[in-house]
């Protein structure tokens, strides 16, 4: 089973679906790490992030793996050097380049090929699993998803910019995360709209658990009544 979980950069995407992969029992799948993972990994390399090709070379040829919503990179866990506001910035290069957005995509669907996954992004829904059972487009205002990101950078330890710097920044992504010609940002169709100002991190898994677990319960009835008609119609042909 799918549960994409897409949204704009600060809505609260990460922290839900890491939540409720772990009250459902699935993977949790974070596709803005691998966007990430790829420019940290440049940047490491010296590669020029703005040379679409050799951006798009290297990313084909690093190993990006995916374990228990961690990204690995040659086989080492990144973790925290991805989010530096440095890495933020570096990862529109590599969030615009469609050969390497083709190559996450189909990292994306391999990993999610057999296995129960919650996974968060911008196109998840739209894009790279349109067939998901549940589809959720998370937003918040441009406001509070400011103050979170502030608030992030201030836990992680990182020089924190000011307020209107955080609001700029995000209204920039906004922009080009939804006019991007191949996976941008939209509320995907069948997608439900999850508005969360004003709602606390437990009030919105609740309500995303009650909905999958809705899905859920439909869908093994689907299947007892698919099955109770299969047995029918055998006992129908052999009786
Ligand atoms: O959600 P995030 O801030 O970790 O995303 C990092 C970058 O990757 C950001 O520039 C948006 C981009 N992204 C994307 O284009 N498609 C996705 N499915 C996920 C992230």
């Amino acid at each position: 089973m799918i549960v994409t979980i897409d949204g704009p950069a600060g809505a609260g995407k990460s922290t839900v679906a890491k939540l409720l992969a772990a009250r459902l029992g699935f993977e949790y799948l974070d596709t803005g790490a691998m966007y990430r993972a790829v420019a940290w990994a440049a940047l490491q390399a010296g590669i020029d992030l703005a040379n679409p090709e050799e951006l798009a070379n290297f990313a084909r040829n690093l190993d990006i793996t995916v374990h228990r919503g961690q990204v690995f990179v040659d086989g080492k866990e990144v973790g925290e050097p991805l989010r530096t506001p440095e890495v933020t910035q570096a990862s529109r290069y590599a969030a615009d380049n469609d050969a390497v957005r083709a190559h996450l995509v189909t990292l994306q669907r391999r990993y999610a090929a057999g296995r129960n996954v919650v996974t968060e992004g911008r196109d998840q829904g739209s894009l790279v699993f349109p067939e998901a059972e549940v589809k959720f487009f998370l937003t918040a205002s441009p406001e509070e998803r400011a103050r979170r990101r502030l608030r992030e950078y201030e836990r992680a330890g990182h020089q924190v910019p000011s307020f209107e710097e955080v609001l700029q920044e995000l209204n920039a992504r906004d922009q080009r995360d939804a006019s991007r010609p191949w996976g941008r940002l939209v509320k995907p169709p069948g997608a439900i709209e999850v508005a969360t100002d004003g709602l606390s991190v437990e009030q919105v898994v609740n309500h995303l658990e009650a909905v999958v677990r809705a899905a859920i319960a439909e869908k093994s009835k689907r299947g007892e009544i698919a099955a109770e008609r299969c047995g029918q119609a055998s006992s129908g042909t052999t009786g």
